[in-house]
């Protein structure tokens, strides 16, 4: 879908985002700023802040930032064009019709069509709950504990033993064999069309917005398979949703539960652990991860205690690891699952399970110990050289030292004999060994990208304040990071200064052009702050539509017109800093330009005025 730049800005300008955020935030009004606790992610006191001069918003605690409309998109998980709609609805403003192509309007339509089949669908179950003939449904569900309030939040039904009832009922409503065909509900043969699912209690299985997509359903009493999904269809895609994550998403816990089952999922939401999510009877997968990891960074496991369980486990940290979220899991024993537990000891003792819950690294030692016979002196031995192996994932000296120390304390190992095993077995298998492992993404514990600390930096270890999108950048060598980084960081710090402060636009007039941001993004954004300075028509806000369909963008642009500046020009240390980072831009325009300079005359231009440069002088007053 594309909505021409003007329309786009129009909707914009027209949503105060004062109003739409504090929809969501409770905000309280500081200086010329409000405030209030950042919706994406937790904390304790508010560092999340929405100026309505900038009409942006900006959290200083995890580097969320973005105009009104990225706003929905990422809180409401909605589209851009969604987001579009509905703010365009609220201000009263048509968009205009979309020249779609005749191809995208038919799957446009159908994709419409298939979410009112399994609307319709999802209340016929659900009203089936209730009849006669559906009373085995819902004496089951109630026999496993659920509340009527729980049934209806989950919106469970049950599917008649009748072999072709929703069938009829959807025919009834007008739909055609074709499209009931592309909903996955129905089993097409050539004698005829069955519900696909009969004599099941149903899951409706919804996306982030609350929309059916698709349907889980437990069989009563003993059938195969025991639970019957639908197949992938135009809506539903089982690697990419997750049951429960429409209502774990505004949990507001900084981590998430993730568990195998339905039952397991609703009897947690239940007992108050809103926060629990289950992939679809299929394994845990990176696209699951890039979800979860829109709305948490942390995660416990609790998964069935059974070797399947410790199993599905062990597959899915390395997953949850490699897009940067640490996990824990959880000990069930004795009970099988989340639901048993929960039934037996009740929230409290769960609640309990979840603070014990073991790290994911230590977990991974348990199991690996389950296979050696540690009365034999040969296979301790062996057992004790795979964990020093295991140390060796981790890149960063300290952090694997504190892993060195867990374990041994765990495992009763000496600390000083396990550190100088690892020593010896990363001298033995060389460099190279532990970089394969690392990059193989194997344990991925080497994705502490965001654990590897910044230079200079002491503790900043963890880096949630870092303009997003940076995650990748600290891969380079340190030496030519930190180059890079001092031109690139007063590129932005003078476009910080220039939206904090326009007035310093005369400053700089006839010395820094926007050709002087080399950066790429930068430079793109300087075109704009200084064309909407001409036009005396600067808007922050304005110019972050530009950047809107690339996350990674925005976010640093955001970060970019949010930088907090210590108090702006008032000390003549600032006044200082201005002018050295004006001159430095400047100069590395330069020094860029000597490099591809074309023939001597051009050369000799750049020359003069780098000795120019030498002698400028930025009066601030
Ligand atoms: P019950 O308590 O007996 O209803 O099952 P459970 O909650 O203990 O679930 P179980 O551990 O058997 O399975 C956990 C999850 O795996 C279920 O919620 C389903 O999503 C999935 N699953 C289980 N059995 C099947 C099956 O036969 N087919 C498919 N596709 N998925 C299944
Ligand atoms: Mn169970």
């Amino acid at each position: 879908m594309f909505y021409p730049d003007d329309v786009v800005e129009e909707v914009r300008s027209r949503s105060d985002i004062v109003d739409i955020v504090s929809g969501y935030v409770k905000l309280q009004k500081k200086g010329s700023s409000y405030f209030g606790l950042c919706p994406f992610h937790h904390e304790k006191s508010p560092s999340f802040s929405v100026s309505p001069n900038k009409q942006m918003y900006y959290c200083f605690g995890c580097g969320a930032g973005g105009n009104v409309i990225t706003f929905l998109m990422e809180y409401e998980n909605y589209t851009f064009p969604e987001a579009l709609k509905v703010l365009a609805d609220r201000a009263g403003i048509e968009l205009p019709k979309q020249e779609m192509s005749k191809e995208a309007k038919a799957q446009a339509d159908l994709k419409m069509t298939l979410l009112e089949i399994n609307k319709l669908a999802a209340n016929y179950f659900h009203y089936q709950l209730r009849q006669p003939h559906g009373r085995i449904g819902y004496e089951y569900l109630t026999k496993r504990a659920l509340s009527d309030d729980t049934i209806r939040h989950f919106g469970l039904g049950y599917s008649n033993k009748t072999s072709d009832d929703l069938y009829r009922y959807l025919k009834g409503k007008g739909y055609s064999d074709n499209i009931l065909k592309e909903s996955g509900l129905f089993t097409i043969s050539e004698r005829g069309t069955w519900d696909k699912f009969w004599n099941r209690v149903m899951f409706p299985i919804m996306d982030t917005n609350n929309r059916v997509i698709g349907f889980g359903g437990r069989v009563m009493g003993e059938g195969e398979p025991k639970y019957l999904n639908s197949p992938e269809t135009k809506l539903f895609d089982k690697s990419r949703n997750l049951y429960g994550l429409n209502f774990a998403k505004s949990s507001r816990e900084k981590y998430f539960l993730i568990c195998e089952g339905y039952m397991d999922v609703i009897a947690m939401h239940q007992a108050g652990f809103t926060n629990a999510v289950a992939s679809l009877g299929t394994a845990f997968t990176t696209q699951h991860a890039s979800l979860l990891k829109r709305y948490t960074s942390q995660v416990v496991l609790t998964y069935d205690s059974d070797d399947a369980g410790v199993k599905a486990a062990l597959r899915a940290i390395p997953i949850l690891k490699e897009v940067g979220i640490s996990c824990k899991v959880l000990n069930m024993k004795p009970y099988k699952d989340p639901d048993e537990f929960i039934k037996n000891l009740g929230a409290d003792a769960f609640r309990k399970r979840i603070q014990e819950a073991k790290n994911s690294f230590l977990f991974e030692i348990d199991v690996l110990k389950r296979g050696y016979d540690l009365e034999d002196p040969e296979q301790k031995t062996n057992f004790y050289t795979e964990v020093a192996k295991k140390l060796l994932e981790f890149p960063d000296a300290l952090e694997r030292d504190n892993y060195i120390q867990a374990v041994s304390r765990e495992q009763f190992i000496n600390y000083q004999d396990l550190k100088q095993l690892v020593n010896r077995t990363a001298a033995r298998l060389g460099p190279a060994w532990a970089e394969s492992r690392q990059s193989a993404g194997y344990g991925s514990y080497a994705d502490s990208a965001r654990q590897i600390p910044l230079p200079g930096g002491t503790e900043s270890g963890v880096t949630r304040n870092e303009p997003a999108g940076g995650g990748g950048t600290h891969r380079a060598g340190p030496k030519k990071r930190e180059k890079e980084d001092g031109a690139k960081q007063s590129q932005r710090l003078l476009l910080t200064w220039l939206i904090e402060d326009p007035r310093l636009f005369d400053k700089i007039r006839g010395i820094i052009t926007p050709d002087d941001f080399k950066e790429e993004l930068y430079h793109t954004v300087a075109q704009m702050v200084f064309e909407g300075h001409e036009a005396g028509s600067l808007s922050p806000a304005g110019i972050l539509n530009h950047f809107i369909n690339d996350e990674a963008q925005y976010k640093e642009v955001a970060a970019l017109f949010n930088a907090s500046l210590k108090d702006s020009l008032g000390s003549e240390e600032q006044k200082k800093a201005f002018s050295e980072t004006v001159i430095k831009v400047r100069k590395n325009s330069l020094d860029e330009a000597s490099r591809t300079a074309a023939d001597i005359g051009q050369l000799q231009e750049i020359i003069k005025a780098q000795s120019a440069l030498k002698t400028l002088h930025i009066s601030l007053d």
